[in-house]
């Protein structure tokens, strides 16, 4: 597997890809996608993290059944080095693992992208294929600070095909491929594509609308990713700590079609694309 890692950057030195899951819009289950992606890549035999970066409102301790354990910390030299807890094949670190649940995480900006920093920078995640970062939704500084730690290796857009969502879809391609960012987008996964009822199997309701993601890539040249319908499991998978992509057949398969297009694209990205650059922002 070739990685676009450039030599030299000490952060995540194991990790050969690191992919940031975002969007303009917020509940449009980027976190859901991120979970069942990364559960089904792992099923896959492939070496995968997690990184909760949606420190406002963190959800993957949820979604991956971990609320209540807490990361067990190592001494290395003076240091304490954060180990991820593991669960469905994963490495996962959230704040939610280190504050209690039923407190709001009330932070300013700068404090919030300090523990981000540390997620990354004072846990040892090893040696993974795949990273992927679950970001809060929209252009924060929780963004500024992922590019600016680590050289992300692309970008996935989650979107709703509904206006609204991509409209806001479309600000998320511009901050990573604009300046000072210059972050490849890998595509967009459509997420809530369609309805199928369990009675009415081959019946499609476009609840959202039909398609407008594929009309936002085309305009912006890059690929859709993946169409993942509204199922009832994929919810009741978030709320209840297994994901949906272990027990469900179909969604299952959705989620291994999906991964091998992410796969397919990121071996594109690094052959075709010259490494991503840490971000260095200098205020005036
Ligand atoms: N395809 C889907 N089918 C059914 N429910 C979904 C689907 N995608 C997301 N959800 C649900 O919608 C809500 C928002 O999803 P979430 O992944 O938390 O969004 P985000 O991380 O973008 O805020 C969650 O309750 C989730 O379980
Ligand atoms: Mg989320």
């Amino acid at each position: 597997m070739i990685s676009n890692k450039e030599p030299g950057n000490n952060y995540l030195s194991g990790v050969k890809n690191i992919v940031a899951i975002a969007s303009g819009k917020g509940g449009v289950g980027k976190s859901t996608i991120a979970t069942n992606l990364a559960v089904a890549m792992a099923l896959e035999g492939l070496k995968i993290g997690i990184l909760d970066a949606d420190i406002f409102g963190p959800s993957l301790p949820k979604m991956l059944g971990i609320e209540e354990e807490r990361p067990r910390v190592k001494k290395v030299g003076n240091k304490d080095i954060i180990i991820p807890v593991q669960k469905h094949g994963v490495n996962i670190l959230s704040i939610g693992l280190f504050v209690s649940r039923f407190d709001a995480t009330v932070w300013r900006g700068p404090m919030a992208s300090k523990v981000l920093k540390q997620l990354i920078t004072d846990a040892d995640w090893g040696e993974l294929d795949y990273m992927f970062f679950d970001l809060p939704p929209g252009t924060s500084d929780i963004h500024l600070t992922l590019v600016q730690t680590i050289p992300v290796t692309g970008a996935i857009i989650v979107s709703t095909p509904q206006e609204v969502a991509l409209a806001d879809a479309i600000k998320g391609i511009s901050m990573f491929r604009g300046e000072p960012i210059d972050v490849p987008i890998l595509g967009l996964v459509e997420n809530m594509s369609w309805f199928t009822p369990e009675e009415l199997p081959d019946k499609k309701y476009y609840i959202f609308g039909k398609d407008g993601c594929k009309k936002i890539a085309d305009k912006f040249s890059v690929p859709v990713l993946g169409q993942i319908p509204i199922v009832q499991s994929l919810r009741e998978g978030g709320d209840s700590g297994v994901p949906s992509v272990i027990e469900n057949e179909i969604i299952g398969q959705s989620f291994k079609d999906l991964a091998s297009n992410v796969i397919k694209h990121i071996d594109y990205r690094n052959k075709h694309i010259k490494p991503t650059k840490v971000v260095e922002i200098t205020r005036k």
